[in-house]
């Protein structure tokens, strides 16, 4: 028989990449989406899946809804991905941030326990956690402290706490994939890279003058996301709930990503890009570089796209697209 999966958060960029992996691997995928008052594009990454996928109606911080789902769809296994996803702006909406990321996911978990306690549980946590702690040989592992610097990422940091908690107080099989950021062509466009590039190919299109950027010194760890998601998947697979770090082990700046990205258009970055305070953030996470070896190791994980083709899938897109709003987005 199918394995039944629900997700919640499938609309997003990992939910939608993983609702077509889990699909391409035979599972019958159940997806929790929320009301909107606008149906159009609601689920637009989900176009090529739409038919395939049994969506309810549902909402992590509304308990009722996700027990009423978790008892109709009696899954296999539960990816929690839902969340208020952008760090800055958990800073202009802090509350509403943690309802969702932290009460959310306690609400889906809860909800595991109570009616679906075999269900094997995955939990969206997050490099954000780690704030600015980084080990000796500057890279963040499992073992790193955790000590998060935005409201987001206490948010998620109580999420990821109260998995291992439920782990080790009720034995369910609840893990945590801690991921590094990963981006694709289906990455909003008011995250860096996405903005970086959207923004650049209008500009080498002669329909915006200036790119407004926050901090250009800060570094990340980019992989993309369907690499990620092929991890999530893997983690619930293994033989016992444990937590994983999935990354690249490699870092580059904010300016870094700029400039190739002009260059790769044949621009240089520094003729258009410039700062505005708006987008820098009350407190910054300056560095983030981790080291995967623990999932490489026992899963069997490793990436297939490069820094590189990442950066070119994602060029290749906005290419196409770019000019069907000629708005820059935050
Ligand atoms: P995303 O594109 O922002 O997607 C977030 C999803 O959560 C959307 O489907 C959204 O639905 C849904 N959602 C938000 N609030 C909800 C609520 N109250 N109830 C139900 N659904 C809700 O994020 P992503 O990049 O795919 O990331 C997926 C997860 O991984 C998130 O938990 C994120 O925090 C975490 N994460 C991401 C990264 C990364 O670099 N991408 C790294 C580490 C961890 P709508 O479409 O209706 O808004
Ligand atoms: N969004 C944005 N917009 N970021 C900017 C800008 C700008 O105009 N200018 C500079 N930055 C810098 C931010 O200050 C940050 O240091 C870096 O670019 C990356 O910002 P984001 O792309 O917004 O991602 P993030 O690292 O804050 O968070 C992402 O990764 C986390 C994992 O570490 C999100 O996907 C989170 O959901 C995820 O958990």
């Amino acid at each position: 028989m199918a394995k039944k999966a629900l997700i919640t958060g499938i609309t997003g960029q990992d939910g939608s990449y993983l609702a077509e992996h889990l699909l391409s691997l035979g599972y019958e995928v159940s997806g929790l989406i929320r009301r909107n008052s606008v149906t159009e594009n609601q689920q637009s990454r989900l176009d090529p899946i739409a038919h395939h996928i049994d969506n309810q109606y549902g909402d992590v911080s509304d308990p009722s809804s996700i027990d009423r789902v978790i008892m109709k769809v009696k899954p296999d296994e539960v990816y929690n991905l839902a969340a208020q996803s952008h760090v800055r702006i958990s800073f202009e909406i802090p509350q509403y941030t943690a309802q969702t990321n932290a009460l959310g996911a306690l609400n889906v978990l809860e909800s595991v326990r109570s009616h679906s306690p075999e269900a094997h549980f995955y939990q969206a946590s997050s490099s954000e956690m780690f704030g600015n702690s980084v080990d000796p040989d500057n890279m963040q592992r499992e073992t790193t402290r955790m000590t998060p610097v935005s409201p987001y990422g206490c948010s998620k940091l109580f999420a990821y706490s109260v998995v291992r908690n439920y782990r080790n107080a009720y034995k369910l099989f609840c893990s945590n994939g801690i991921l590094f950021n990963h981006e694709s062509p289906r990455r909003a466009s008011n995250f860096v890279t996405s903005k970086i590039i959207k923004n650049a190919v209008l500009i080498s299109q002669g329909k915006l003058a200036k790119l407004e950027m926050g901090n250009l010194d800060s570094q990340r760890d980019w992989g993309h996301s369907k690499d990620y998601v092929r991890a999530m998947h893997l983690i619930l697979q293994h033989k016992e709930p444990d937590d994983f770090v999935i990354s690249t082990g490699e870092t580059h700046s904010i300016r870094e990503f700029c400039d190739i990205v002009f260059k790769k258009l044949g621009m240089d970055y520094r003729e258009y890009v410039v700062q505005n305070p708006k987008y820098m953030r009350p407190e910054e996470l300056r560095y983030l570089c981790g080291d995967c070896s623990k999932a490489k190791k026992i899963l069997g994980w490793k990436p297939d796209y490069t820094f590189e083709s990442l950066i070119d899938e994602m060029i290749e897109m906005w290419l196409k697209h770019a000019g069907t709003t000629g708005v820059p987005s935050k």
